[in-house]
C-alpha cells in the first residue's frame, strides 16, 4: 500500500478544495465499485453491494480534506498575512512551506519578537512567496495552501501531512479491493470538510440514510516522552474508538467490532480521545440518529506537519474491516 499512501499524502486538498484527491480516489476505485457519485458538497460516494437478506445499509467515512491556510491580506512588498483552515497550531508552522492551489510556494516566518524563545501568534506571522511588490505577487487573497512535505518511509514507521485522513482514505481503498463479497449494502464515502466540522459528511449522511456508519481517522497516542495520557500506541493494532470529544459510540458497535477482531486474532486497541471529533459524530446525528463506531489509526504529532502512523496498524485497520463487511451484522 505505500505507493498509494504516499500519492494521497502527497496530494494537495485544503478543506472545501479536495479536487485532487477526489480524481486520485476515482482512479482507484472506478473498476472495483457497484457505483460512484459525487454530492453537491464534493463527496465521492462509492457502493458495493445490493443489500440481501439481513444485510444492512452501511456507511463508511475517511475524509479527504486536510488543513490549511487561506490569504487574508497582501502588503506592498508581496508578504502574505493568512488565517488558518481547520486546527492549524501556530508552534507547527515556523520556518515550514507552504504549497497553494495554483502552484506557488512559500516559506512561513514572522515579525521580530522581543525574545527569540516565545511562539509566533497568526497575527505576526507571514508568508514569503519570493515576491517583492503586491503586483508581481502570485497570490491573491482568498488563496488556499497546505503545509508542503514529502513522505518519508522509515520502515514499519511512515511519516508525512495529512496523514489525518488519507491514511484511512488509503484504508478504504484497500478494503474496497479485498472485499470479495458482502451482504450488506456498503458505501464507502470520501468526505469533504471534516477539518472544518464535519460538514461533508453531515450533507453525505443524510443521503445515505444508513443503518450503521464507520469512520475511518486517526488518533493520538500517549506513546512518547512526557506526553498525552493515554493507551493508545502505535503498532500495537488499529483503535476501536469508545468515545471522543464529541461522540460516544454506540457499545453495541464497539462489542461488535472487538468481538470481530478477536474472533480474527487481528490486533486491536481501545481509544478513548479526549478532544476531537470525526465524521462518526455526523453519521451518528443525521436524521432520526444512527448507531455508530469509529475505526481509529494511531497517530503522532496530528495536525503538524509529520504525522506518524505504524504501517502495521494500517495493514491491519484493512483486514478488520474486511472482515468486518464480509459477514451478516447482529448488534447486541
Ligand atoms: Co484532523
Ligand atoms: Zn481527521
Amino acid at each position: 500500500m505505500k505507493p498509494l499512501i504516499k500519492k494521497l499524502v502527497e496530494a494537495v486538498g485544503p478543506s472545501g478544495y479536495e479536487g485532487a484527491v477526489r480524481e486520485l480516489v476515482k482512479k482507484e476505485v472506478t473498476k472495483l465499485a457497484d457505483d460512484v457519485r459525487v454530492d453537491a458538497l464534493g463527496n465521492l460516494i462509492v457502493r458495493k453491494g445490493k443489500q440481501r437478506p439481513g444485510g444492512l445499509r452501511i456507511m463508511l467515512s475517511a475524509h479527504m480534506d486536510e488543513i490549511g491556510i487561506i490569504a487574508t491580506h497582501i502588503d506592498e512588498n508581496g508578504f502574505v498575512r493568512f488565517t488558518t483552515i481547520g486546527g492549524v497550531y501556530p508552534r507547527t508552522l515556523f520556518g515550514g512551506r507552504v504549497q497553494f492551489l495554483n502552484g506557488a510556494f512559500g516559506v512561513i516566518s514572522g515579525e521580530r519578537l522581543e525574545s527569540a524563545d516565545r511562539v509566533h501568534s497568526f497575527e505576526k506571522m507571514y508568508i514569503d512567496v519570493g515576491a517583492d511588490s503586491k503586483a508581481n505577487c502570485p497570490v491573491k487573497i482568498g488563496d488556499l495552501a497546505i503545509f508542503e512535505r514529502p513522505m518519508i518511509d522509515l520502515g514499519s514507521r511512515l511519516v508525512a501531512k495529512s496523514m489525518d485522513d488519507r491514511i484511512a482514505v488509503a484504508v478504504l481503498i484497500e478494503t474496497l479491493r479485498k472485499l470479495e463479497s458482502t451482504p450488506h449494502e456498503v458505501y464507502f464515502v470520501f468526505s469533504t470538510q471534516e477539518e472544518v466540522g464535519t460538514r461533508g459528511a453531515t450533507t453525505a449522511a443524510y443521503g445515505i440514510d444508513p443503518d450503521l456508519g464507520i469512520a475511518v481517522d486517526v488518533t493520538g497516542t500517549g506513546d512518547t516522552p512526557k506526553g498525552m495520557r493515554m493507551a493508545v500506541k502505535l503498532g500495537a493494532g488499529p483503535a476501536v474508538k469508545v468515545r471522543d470529544g464529541g461522540m460516544l459510540s454506540d457499545p453495541r458497535v464497539v462489542r461488535w467490532m472487538s468481538d470481530t477482531a478477536e474472533a480474527a486474532k487481528i490486533p486491536y486497541q481501545l481509544e478513548i480521545l479526549e478532544a476531537g471529533s470525526t465524521d462518526a459524530r455526523a453519521i451518528q446525528l443525521t436524521r432520526a440518529g444512527v448507531p455508530v463506531g469509529c475505526l481509529s489509526i494511531p497517530c503522532r504529532y496530528i495536525h503538524s506537519p509529520s504525522e506518524m502512523v505504524d504501517y502495521s496498524d494500517v495493514v491491519n485497520a484493512v483486514s478488520l474491516l474486511t472482515v468486518l463487511l464480509s459477514n451478516p451484522i447482529q448488534l447486541k
